[in-house]
């Protein structure tokens, strides 16, 4: 399957950023981590993040054009704001997973708006680096309960 990860603003100072609410793994740490995990099941993955806007929205129209068949996306700060990139998120017909390393639900008030989540498929909060984890099992079906 071909799977794409995109990771939004700041995601790229993962371990050198706030590390009480991001925790301590930096983004090569989180790059290996996807990179392996398809690799072992046999999936074709990029992992990209800009902290661009518009570089997030080219991504996502290439994707497009490439055939991608599930998209993973941290969209950051772009999260509670970019209308932008939920118009781009709408216009591809590809199962989109929202991730959020923290639990945006506990913190500030601007964080517990997501423009974007309503044009992807589902969201995952809250749950560390192991929701891209977890998005990828859902996207590639490996989250099927038994008997289905
Ligand atoms: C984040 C949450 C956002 O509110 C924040 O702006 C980020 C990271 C997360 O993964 O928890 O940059 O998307």
């Amino acid at each position: 399957m071909k799977l794409l990860v995109i990771n939004g603003p700041n995601l790229n100072f993962l371990g050198i950023r706030e590390k009480g609410i991001y925790g301590t793994e930096d983004y090569e740490y989180l790059k290996d981590l996807l990179q392996n995990k398809a690799k072992a099941e046999g999936h074709e993955l990029e992992v990209f993040q800009s902290n661009y806007e518009g570089a997030i929205i080219d991504k996502i129209q290439e994707a497009y054009h490439t055939k991608v068949e599930g998209i993973i996306i941290n969209p950051g700060a772009f999260t509670h704001y970019s209308y932008a990139v939920r118009d781009a998120l709408a216009s591809v017909e590809i199962p989109k997973i929202e991730v959020h390393i923290s639990n945006v639900h506990k913190r500030e008030e601007f964080r517990h708006t997501s423009v974007t989540a309503p044009a992807c498929t589902g969201q995952i909060v809250g749950l560390g680096l192991k929701g891209y984890l977890l998005a990828m099992d859902y996207l590639t079906g490996r989250a099927q309960p038994a008997g289905f």
